[in-house]
């Protein structure tokens, strides 16, 4: 009898005991991105987190292979208010729209105020988070664009880095001609319809020496000058250096391509680094070199700014638990394990000159004054707008639907009243 009640009383708290376990538990869904992102990289953090609070369980979701695609899914969960995501990664171009949207939660409450929380990250970072003095989100990690190349092929054809367009061109027609291999491109752009396409709007305007927007977000459009920088484009694909249908390639296409051996020089993201060097399947291991864009003739190099950052939804029932989660997604530990581990770029400016930082991925050490000196995609609390229609416009200026003067007047036309 005596034996039967003690174990029945063991039974009772036991059972007591998993039931405190389980109303502590606490389920947290975080949006992780497409590929690009590295879901499978933030899985790894995501266990760590779990096993060092026991009382959080993390489940991810994937999907959206292109950021204007996460844009659209996200903003669709979002506008119908639903709850399921608790965190959500974001493009650097989204916090403002987000924020003003009413869609994530202000984070001050949870990580303190701006000055202090946002000081050691990167300046650009900084700012693109904070809407209206409001944490809008936690840096994940930077990204720039970046001239990838062939170091073996230049070394091979004795040429030196190019510095303008002009040169890359002829680097590449010499190169092409040498090698006699039609497969080979001698350069590989965004084309697509895609949000990197804006940065391909943006890259060769900005090398000009022209502003696209002014600091309040209006637009300062210089049409002569956006046409030229079209017309570039167009001029590499007449001369055989760019492929007939550019209009149709996305960032992994030229990823795909360059690992294949088929590019000679290739503008794509910092992640690409890693599936050149990392990936089974590459034919150009140990032989890519990094550069900075090249400008117009009398012009100077700008490149385009990304990167990504961890939101908390303005509609999550974990709100406190999932701020701590994107702390520490956020955190200098994070950016370093997804430096060396994925050469996703760091957002604190120390982590670049880190030594198992620079023996993973070299060029990081001369990386961090690169995203100091980029360029920004303009911040908009109507971007969605601002993206649809560069993007869809460069993309039909270079499949010949549209000249570039029909291009840029149509720019102008339609976000004259978005940005002002
Ligand atoms: C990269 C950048 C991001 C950009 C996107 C475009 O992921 O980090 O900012 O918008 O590419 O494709």
């Amino acid at each position: 009898m005596q034996r039967r009640t003690t174990l029945a009383a063991l039974t009772a708290a036991a059972l007591l005991a998993a039931g405190a376990a389980h109303a502590q538990q606490t389920t947290l869904r975080v949006f992780s991105g497409g590929q690009n992102q590295r879901p499978d990289l933030m899985r790894q953090l995501f266990d760590k987190y779990q096993a060092a609070n026991p009382g959080v369980k993390i489940e991810i979701e994937t999907g959206g292979a292109t950021s204007e695609l996460q844009r659209q899914y996200l903003s669709t969960v979002l506008n119908a208010k639903d709850s399921a995501i608790d965190v959500f990664m974001i493009d650097v171009v989204n916090p403002a729209q987000y924020f003003s949207s009413g869609w994530v939660e202000p984070l001050n409450a949870y990580v303190g105020e701006p000055a202090s929380v946002m000081a050691p990250y990167l300046p650009v970072y900084a700012s693109a988070n904070v809407v209206d003095g409001k944490i809008a989100a936690l840096p994940a990690f930077a990204d720039s664009m970046f001239m990838y190349y062939r170091k073996d092929l230049l070394a091979k054809h004795g040429i030196a880095e190019p510095k303008t367009w002009d040169e890359l061109a002829a680097a590449s027609k010499k190169i092409m001609a040498a090698e006699g291999n039609p497969a080979l491109q001698g350069l590989s752009i965004q084309g697509a319809p895609i949000e990197g396409a804006v940065c391909t709007f943006l890259l060769p305007y900005w090398s000009q020496g022209k502003e696209f927007n002014d600091a309040a977000g209006k637009m300062t459009l210089d049409k002569v000058a956006a046409a030229k920088g079209l017309q570039g484009w167009l001029g590499l694909v007449d001369q055989g250096v760019m492929k007939k249908n550019i209009a149709e390639v996305k960032t992994g296409d030229t990823v795909n391509e360059f690992k294949a051996g088929q590019v000679v020089f290739a503008i794509n993201w910092g992640f690409a680094w890693d599936r050149f060097q990392g990936d089974k399947d590459s034919t150009v291991q140990g032989k890519v070199g990094v550069m900075p864009l090249p400008a117009v003739a009398g012009g100077k190099s700008a490149t385009c700014i990304g990167g990504w950052q961890w939101a908390v939804s303005a509609f999550s029932k974990s709100k406190a638990e999932a701020a701590k989660l994107v702390r520490y997604m956020s955190s200098p530990d994070s950016a370093k394990f997804l430096a060396v581990q994925g050469s996703l770029m760091p957002v604190y400016p120390q982590t670049y000159t880190d030594a198992d930082v620079v023996k993973a991925v070299p060029w990081f050490k001369d990386a961090a004054a690169v995203v100091v000196a980029g360029k920004s995609r303009p911040k908009s609390e109507r971007y969605g707008e601002v993206s649809d229609v560069i993007r869809t416009t460069t993309s039909a200026v270079l499949a010949r639907t549209k000249t570039p003067a029909e291009g840029v007047d149509e720019i102008e036309n339609r976000l004259r009243r978005v940005m002002r």
